[in-house]
């Protein structure tokens, strides 16, 4: 499969194997990787754009209004009264359109860009390379992709458009300011640079505060969530009040945090009062200073409204650039998973059904964080239509070695071929198509018996009728009231571990693929469902290539050769008769049990 998935749009991160470019620094260019999300609503934002500019140009007109009200409205050269509810009612009705129309656009921007992130990172998702799910947790990606990009999005959109809008109504008010007496402005001007200061040490302190207070809250996402999973364990093991203690921990924690950045978030409304007090003192006393030069009441009223409502957006921009790096920080996670995060590369050989002619030459499996090797130079040839059974004890890599099949690993050295081609040549659905497999873990998806059973392709209901009986799974079936449209609830947990295992073999028979894999298929069956089942895959083994792994001696005894396992190498290859005549492992394994006897 190339690189970039169709689905993520053209991303500037193109090639899904390009290493992680340098940290981007500047928050412009921060902001620029959200572009790909956002481009195809540019429309939207022209209209987000004029209708904050009309709404900011409204900002300083209020007080502009003030001026000759107060001038001319009062004196014997009054204006019709009847002016001034009908200027206000007009003020107000362009201001509230244009707010509620960039609010609107924004809104979609905002939707848009969340679903395109969110498709992006579901289909990324569904072709990574296997060893994301090593790296990263199911919640923690789950999590990415529901939650943080929900939240982060809004919190930027809205972090943005505020910052537009102050930004404006800021250089707006100025301009007025300027226009009526510009000495003054001037002068109170001075008192930026110590707003400016404050501003900085405290959003610097409350930046500092929102990530540790971050970090804590995820460790406590962490243990809500390992107790809801080990509920049964942590009961069982009376491990109730350690649970408790280490929750405790974190909550106070938390509370200490939240606390702190409370306190310094509520330090920043008071000391900037007193810094608006101060300025409105020097404006008073150089206004009363200047009455005999012009100022009037008007001007005067109209000076100080335009500069008291400076107040409001300059506190909020100097807050802006706080909500605006954390949601940076966590949209670029997003980011990162989707741009350099591989896709799974597969060649492109698709010969329709292959034969099934397995061969394992010199493999050699290191899993990363592994200690040694799990499969050491494993040699071994399976001809089509050979059943083999894989024996040995656990952690000889058995499962390892299944799992190169379907590529869901990919081998250190040496090569895996299926008809001759190695695995990496095929075309890697075609590759799959081949394959049906049941593991040791039995998933099932939250949707019908029937849709688990036929798992990504066409109901046919006749056809998973049958895989269901044949899976030994009629009667359940039957005495359901809806049947094989029944629902199996999250990861089929209405089913008892038999009944799964046998719905994963049923999903297997559904499939029908030239090779199979049976990983602990009947594990979890008693001896006489085991029995049924096993009529049923000795059927669907016929004419298949089938790997078998079980612990059981009953289940392989219908294998044509059995491979014995040890510590990742090949200890032992031979028909059972002659494995049991070399008088090896397998050998001593077999004596000890009969058919059905004690676990190999
Ligand atoms: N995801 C993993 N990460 C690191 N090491 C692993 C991983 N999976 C398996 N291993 C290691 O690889 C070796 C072989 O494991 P494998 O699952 O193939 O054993 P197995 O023969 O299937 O055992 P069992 O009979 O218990 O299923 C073991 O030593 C195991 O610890
Ligand atoms: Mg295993």
């Amino acid at each position: 499969m190339q690189s970039a998935s169709p689905i993520v749009p053209d991303a500037p991160g193109a090639p899904a194997t390009s290493p992680a470019p340098a940290e981007p620094t500047s928050l412009v260019q921060r902001l620029r990787r959200f572009l790909p999300y956002i481009q195809h609503v540019r429309r939207y934002w022209i209209v987000v754009v004029i209708a904050t500019v009309i709404g900011a140009a409204t900002e300083p007109a209020a007080p502009a209004l003030l001026k000759p009200l107060l001038d001319r409205g009062f004196g014997a050269s009054a204006f019709n009264p009847w002016l001034v509810p009908v200027a206000l009612l007009l003020l107000f009705a362009i201001r509230g359109s244009a707010g509620f129309i960039a609010d609107i656009a924004l809104a979609k921007i905002a939707n848009e860009a969340m679903f395109m992130l969110r498709r992006a990172l579901f289909g990324r998702l569904l072709d990574a390379r296997l060893d994301l799910f090593r790296s990263e947790s199911a919640s923690s990606l789950s999590n990415s992709i529901v939650h943080e990009v929900q939240n982060a999005i809004i919190m930027l959109v809205n972090a943005l458009t505020g910052l537009v809008k102050d930004g404006l109504a800021l250089v707006g008010l100025l301009v007025y300011l300027l226009y009526i007496n510009w000495r003054l402005t001037l002068i109170v001007g001075f008192l930026g640079p110590a707003v400016a200061w404050i501003m900085r040490t405290a959003s610097r302190r409350l930046h500092k505060l929102a990530k540790s207070s971050q970090a804590a809250t995820v460790e406590l996402a962490y243990a809500v969530e390992e107790n809801v999973l080990a509920n049964r364990m942590v009961r069982l093991h009376g491990a109730e009040s350690a649970q408790a203690g280490r929750f405790e921990k974190l909550s106070v924690a938390l509370r200490r945090l939240a606390m702190k950045s409370s306190v310094a978030q509520a330090a920043i409304t008071p000391v900037m009062h007193m810094l608006a007090a101060a300025a409105l003192s020097m404006v008073i006393v150089i206004a009363l200073w200047q009455a005999d030069r012009g100022m009037t009441v008007g001007t005067f009223a109209s000076f100080v409204a335009a500069l008291l409502m400076l107040i409001a957006p300059v506190k909020r921009l100097s807050e802006a650039t706080g909500p605006i790096t954390r949601a940076l920080a966590v949209l670029e996670r997003s980011f990162d998973l989707v741009e350099h995060t591989p896709a799974e590369r597969g060649g492109s050989h698709d010969p329709g059904r292959a034969r099934g002619h397995i061969e394992f030459d010199d493999v050699t499996v290191r899993y990363p964080g592994g200690s040694g090797t799990a499969l050491d130079r494993m040699n071994l040839e399976i001809a089509p239509g050979e059943t083999i059974a894989l024996v040995g004890p656990s952690g000889s890599g058995k499962t390892t070695l299944a799992n190169l099949l379907p590529r869901f690993l990919e081998p250190a050295s040496g090569a895996v071929r299926l008809d001759g081609y190695e695995l990496k040549d095929w075309r890697l659905s075609a590759l799959r198509r081949q394959i049906a497999m049941v593991s040791q873990d039995v998933v099932m998806f939250n949707d019908s018996l029937a849709a688990n059973v036929a798992l990504g392709a066409d109901i046919d209901r006749e056809r998973v009728a049958r895989a269901l009986e044949a899976a030994n799974l009629g009667d359940l079936v039957a005495s359901l009231p809806q049947g094989m449209d029944s629902w199996v609830g999250h990861n089929a947990t209405a089913l008892s571990g038999g009944q799964r295992q046998r719905l994963a073999i049923a999903r297997a028979l559904y499939k029908d693929a030239p090779v199979l894999i049976l990983d602990e298929a009947t594990s979890a069956l008693d001896n006489e469902s085991e029995r049924l089942v096993q009529e049923a895959l000795r059927r669907l083994m016929a004419g298949r290539t089938s790997l078998i792994i079980a612990h059981r001696l009953s289940t392989i005894e219908h294998a044509d050769r059995v491979a014995v396992l040890d510590r990742g190498s090949l200890l032992e290859l031979g028909t059972q008769a002659e494995l049991i005549a070399q008088g090896g492992m397998y050998a001593r394994l077999h004596a000890l049990g009969g058919s059905g006897g004690p676990d190999l």
